[in-house]
């Protein structure tokens, strides 16, 4: 027997030497991603990321902390606390979890803060758009959404089985062009969109979707914590909280935590656990993580001065790209320049980055095909000085990135002074 393993007292295997190969027809995806990922590139990596990394001393506008409150000593010490205090965590799915737990005091706060009854604690904010869709919508419904609208409200769309009508992005005439071909359904839009900082026109599409009949399902990842009274958000601020019927959040932007949300009334949030899968098949935050929202929460509400820093710097910087002739679509402290062609947008960001400065690479399929584009995410700690460095650099570069000749820069009118 000597030298034979026996089950049971098998010792794992050491690194595979030469793994077995994968089938041809996932062989095919990953050959493809390589040559439309990274091959395309000078560097052979994928555009996003760049030649390297940031480091101590780089301008840095990728943060979706946009209240620069991770590191927050109150946010911390409530979690150290939990984490050292409490008893044994639970670890399965919020289903099995009673009135009182420290998931629905916390759900109970997020409704008061945003003034709806209820709302729902998911896993991440991709875990809220898809569980919901499944939830409300099914092969027989009509859902209307907003070209730009996020993936994870498209991939909830796969989820349910619905038919997608997308509307031109921003227009509530095409939407209810639409609606009226097609019948009530539901009717999904961000608030603030991720990839290009612009708002949307809420008041004009609930209206729209109020006269038809339709369910509004407003994603506001981007300004729930950044909009609205003491960070209550856009539906809030725009008095359209008595006209939307959920809103979702990711809580890994301005909360800057690990979370989604779903806002809604109570008889909806009484059932959703019992019919979305992303509640009942995926496990439940943990309670140190909980306490950690509950404590960002409180540092939000109580954050005017960071929220009055945070839109003054983004206005700065704005206005400052239109005058040096970039096209900017935003309105909010996401600001994006776009490049247009991949190729454009690696000699953009190589320009940026020999100066120091970080933004987001996004690109197809986070925008479509030739609109790739430079997102500057602004957080209400950077400096006058590194906003100002911002702006000196982009003035330089516009002949050598060939600035004057993009898509964007012509539709936006600017032209070279001679
Ligand atoms: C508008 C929007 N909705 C949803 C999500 C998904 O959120 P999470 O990262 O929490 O899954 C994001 C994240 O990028 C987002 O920007």
């Amino acid at each position: 027997m000597s030298g034979e393993a026996t089950s049971g007292s098998r010792e794992p295997p050491g690194p595979q030497s030469s793994p077995r190969s994968l089938p041809d027809f996932i062989e095919k995806k990953l050959e493809a991603c390589e040559a439309e990922t990274f091959s395309p590139r000078k560097n052979g990596k994928p555009l996003v990321l760049g030649n390297r990394a940031p480091g101590p001393g780089s301008v840095i506008l990728q943060s979706n902390d946009y209240l620069n409150i991770s590191k927050h000593p109150e946010i911390t010490r409530a979690q150290i606390e939990l984490l050292e205090n409490a008893g044994r965590e639970l670890v399965m799915s919020a289903v099995f979890l009673h009135e009182g737990s420290d998931k629905s005091l916390f759900e109970k706060s997020m409704a008061d803060f945003t003034g709806f009854q209820s709302s729902i604690l998911c896993q991440s904010g991709w875990a809220a758009n898809v569980g919901l869709m499944q939830v409300i919508a099914d092969e027989k419904t009509p859902v209307y959404i907003d070209f730009f609208t996020h993936m994870s409200l498209w991939e909830g769309i796969k989820a349910s089985g619905a038919t997608p009508y997308a509307f031109r992005h921003n227009d509530p005439g095409h939407l209810e062009r639409l609606v009226r071909e097609n019948g009530s359904g539901v009717v999904l839009v961000d608030s603030l969109y991720s990839t290009t900082g612009d708002i949307a026109p809420l008041t004009d599409i609930i209206d729209v979707a109020e006269r038809y009949g339709c369910a509004s399902v407003v994603d506001e990842s981007h300004s729930l914590g950044t909009h609205g009274l003491h960070g209550s958000g856009l539906v809030s601020e725009l008095g359209l909280t008595h006209r939307v019927h959920f809103i979702t959040a990711s809580l890994a932007k301005a909360f800057a935590g690990r979370a989604g949300i779903i806002i809604s009334s109570s008889r909806f949030a009484r059932y959703y656990p019992y019919l979305a899968f992303p509640a009942i098949f995926s496990s439940a935050l943990l309670p140190h993580e909980i306490a950690g929202l509950r404590a960002t929460l409180k540092v939000i509400r109580e954050g005017d001065d960071r929220r009055a820093q945070l839109h003054e710097k983004a206005r700065f910087l704005r206005e400052g790209f239109e005058q040096l002739g970039y096209n900017i679509v935003s309105d909010s402290q996401i600001i994006a320049i776009e490049s247009g062609l991949e190729s454009d947008t690696e000699v953009f960001r190589d320009a940026l980055e020999e100066r120091d400065v970080f933004g987001s690479v996004f690109l197809t399929p986070a925008t479509p095909k030739n609109r790739s584009l430079m997102r500057f995410s602004l957080h209400s700690g950077l400096s006058w000085e590194e906003l100002e460095y911002v702006l000196k650099v982009c003035g330089e570069i516009r002949d050598e990135v060939g600035m004057w000749e993009w898509k964007s820069t012509k539709r936006g009118g600017a032209k070279k002074l001679a």
